[in-house]
């Protein structure tokens, strides 16, 4: 099958390319291979022939991740469970005692901030932060959420960062990169990083749903095994201080399911 969207003609036969367009094909997908599910792309009033073009770039440019930037952009806008609360996650109180060379404290930039919790955690422990998000709604609750001056908020895609090199002390990603083109994404925020800065990255290498019996089918695996991930790190100049793995459970409209995280505590050499 060839879809043509804009001037760009996708074959069905060369590229694992879907494009849902009723939401009643929303409930066969649930009956189809697991990795084609990535390739899925669900009804929204605001499906035009730009949005549909942006995504399928992203698919078929071999994006890693289950969730591309058209569906992040449109999570945002339909249903952000996950920005409910304002708690700081229990990763984000690690990273409190970076200190700049002056010993003043460090400078942190959070990449996809999300609402914004653990940018102003750290911003309530004096650091002057930088919050981004690929979504415009995340930063305008971001900075609805904020009264630190010294937590500031803006949209930026971890694929493409604005800053200079060697200009943070310290970079922190939670539940972000997994989904972004790591070989990208981590070269920049190696870039950004000064020479010893650290990074606290948390990864998803795999979701699980339970509690379903087709859970088996409703498996999503991350697109990037840990000994390439370490590798592309260390090639990034960034060395590995610890590294663990850890579960979360979660629910959302589909059900409870379970997370497989590694989470990278890194210095850049
Ligand atoms: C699961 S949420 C986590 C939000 C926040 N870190 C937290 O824990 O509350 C993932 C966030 O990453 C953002 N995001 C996805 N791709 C991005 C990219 N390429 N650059 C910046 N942010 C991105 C999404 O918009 C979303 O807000």
């Amino acid at each position: 099958m060839k879809v043509k969207v804009n001037d760009r003609v996708y074959d069905g036969e060369l590229e694992p390319v879907m494009v849902i367009l009723t939401a009643q094909d929303k409930e066969n997908i649930r009956n189809m291979l697991p990795h084609c599910t990535r390739y899925c792309m669900y009804p929204s009033e605001d499906y035009k022939a730009d949005k549909i073009s942006a995504w399928m770039t992203d698919v078929t440019s071999g994006k890693s991740g289950d969730m591309s930037r058209e569906d992040w952009l449109r999570a945002w806008r339909e249903d952000p469970h996950w920005a409910t609360s304002m708690k700081p996650s229990p990763l984000a109180k690690e990273l409190v005692s970076i200190e700049a060379d002056n010993k003043t404290k460090g400078s942190i930039l959070e990449i996809g901030c999300g609402n914004g919790r653990d940018s102003i955690h750290f911003g309530k422990q004096g650091h002057y932060v930088m919050g981004i998000d690929i979504s415009p709604e995340a930063v305008k609750l971001a900075k609805r959420n904020n009264k630190l001056d010294n937590v500031h908020f803006e949209v930026g895609d971890a694929e493409k960062l604005r800053f200079d090199t060697s200009s943070f002390d310290a970079v922190y990603s939670l539940s972000v990169l997994h989904s972004t083109k790591m070989e990208k994404s981590i070269g920049e925020l190696a870039r950004v990083l000064k020479k010893k800065g650290l990074a606290l990255l948390y990864l998803y290498i795999k979701t699980v749903y339970i509690d379903d019996e087709d859970k088996e089918k409703r498996r999503t695996e991350v697109n990037f095994k840990v000994g390439e991930m370490d590798k592309l790190l260390t090639g990034n100049k960034l060395q590995i201080l610890d590294k663990y793995k850890t579960e979360l459970e979660d629910e959302d409209e589909d059900g409870k399911h379970i997370h497989s995280i590694i989470v990278y505590f890194l210095r850049k050499k």
